[in-house]
């Protein structure tokens, strides 16, 4: 028997189906695995054909809500695709106990990004500097002259910056074109402003252009989020002090502060998924964020102010775009924008920091008190229950008792639901 190579010259060519069945055959999927591939959700084929390459089918991920969100007074309700259990219920049970201080209050600093320009071969890096910085005027006239809408929008570069580097393969000069995309992501704007001034800076400076692409690093566009969450809706001051302590602890030490980081991250990337952002770039950013002081820390802080409540803050970068690329073809997306009620992309970032924060704390809430498999058990064992056969009415006793029993089990579901079936009977 040959050996199977993934080696397939021209495979993008190919019809769907032909590549359906080179992957089916390639991994001896059955029938039925190869139909639910094909099958359609609310993505279809020829949509997601347009949207990337090699495409065989489609996966679908549940979409949910969360609830409770009342943000700049506002109420909404939040879109999250994930496939984690208690994240969704995790969001809308901390959002709660925000309400009653007002719930969150969010700014930005508008839809700034950077794109990088990188020349090498330079002598005399910091005469090129003030050389390129000469031609400012003109570098700011040919990038905006690649995109008049996002112009006319108000949008475009802003300003120019020059940083001299050293490197490994001695000083590069690295400027920055600091562009307003409006409601873009702005990843094609920026590289395509990048492209078309690298040449002119080649010309001005004698030195040869690389690398032109957007940072990912986008710390002229964040977002801001804060809450107020009164003692009493979290079990009072000392459930304040052990979430201070928390955070003290990621704010120390940088083992503890990427899993704080992950947890505000299950907020906002689920959110990111449901309206189809570049979500790698909001991940990207927000660790080069928060490391920026040198040391990897949170990206929230959290205090007990003169009452005794809990008060909590986010800053962050925050790249989400309202108009190209998947926002705009995936139809599930759309409905997930209309949901957020949302009419900028400062105002979807806004909201997406807003997630962040209370996710932050519906996890450091449990942390600090119950631990987090308590909860985690309780979601577990509704699905066992449910699986064992229980019927609505008696799925809370069910998942009451194997908590208790601590037998979280198939089992023992069965044996329960049976004498609780029998009970109401
Ligand atoms: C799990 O997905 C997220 C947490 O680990 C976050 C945290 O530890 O803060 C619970």
């Amino acid at each position: 028997m040959s050996e199977k190579t993934s080696r397939i010259s021209g495979f993008y060519k190919l019809p769907l189906e032909e590549r359906l069945k080179i992957v089916a055959e390639f991994a001896e999927l059955t029938e039925e695995e190869t139909m639910l591939l094909k099958k359609v959700g609310n993505l279809d084929l020829s949509t997601a054909e347009r949207m990337i390459e090699n495409v065989v089918g489609t996966m679908t991920y549940p979409f949910a809500v969360a609830v409770n969100f009342l943000i700049n007074g506002k109420d909404r309700l939040i879109p999250m695709v994930i496939e984690e259990p208690s994240v969704v219920a995790a969001a809308s049970n901390a959002a709660k106990w925000a309400r009653a201080k007002g719930g969150i209050f969010t700014s930005s600093t508008g839809p700034i990004m950077i794109g990088q320009i990188q020349l090498t071969s330079v002598r005399d890096p910091w005469n090129v500097k003030l050389k390129i910085l000469e031609h400012k005027n003109e570098l700011v006239r040919i990038a905006n002259e690649q995109d008049p809408t996002l112009v006319s929008l108000g949008g475009g570069v802003k300003d120019i910056e020059v940083r001299v580097i050293d490197t490994l393969k001695g000083p590069m000069v690295i400027t920055h074109i600091i562009v307003d995309v409006r409601d873009a992501m702005g990843a094609n704007a920026v590289n395509t402003m990048a492209e078309a001034i690298a040449p002119y800076i080649e010309d001005v400076s004698g030195g040869k252009v690389l690398l032109r692409i957007i940072s990912n690093l986008a710390d002229r566009r964040l977002v801001r989020a804060r809450t107020v969450i009164d003692k009493n809706e979290i079990g009072g001051e000392d459930v304040v002090d052990r979430i201070v302590d928390a955070w003290a602890f990621a704010s120390a030490d940088p083992y503890r502060a990427a899993t704080h980081n992950k947890g505000i991250m299950n907020g906002i990337i689920a959110v990111a998924l449901a309206t189809a952002q570049d979500h790698r770039a909001i991940e990207a950013g927000a660790h080069a964020y928060a490391s920026r002081s040198g040391k990897y820390s949170p990206l929230t802080v959290w205090e007990k102010n003169s009452e005794g409540d809990l008060v909590g803050s986010l800053e962050m970068p925050m790249a989400v775009g309202l108009v190209g690329g998947a926002v705009k073809t995936h139809p599930v997306a759309r409905i997930a924008l209309k949901i957020l009620g949302v009419k900028t992309a400062d105002e979807l970032g806004e909201i997406m920091g807003a997630v962040g924060l209370i996710q932050n704390l519906a996890a450091l809430k449990a942390l600090a008190t119950e631990g987090i498999q308590r909860g985690h058990m309780k979601l577990h064992a509704r699905n066992i229950a449910i699986m064992a056969g229980a019927t609505p009415d008696i799925i809370d006793m069910a998942v009451e008792r194997m908590v208790q029993e601590g037998r979280v089990r198939f089992d023992r579901a069965k044996e329960i639901v049976e004498e609780l079936k029998k009970m109401k009977s």
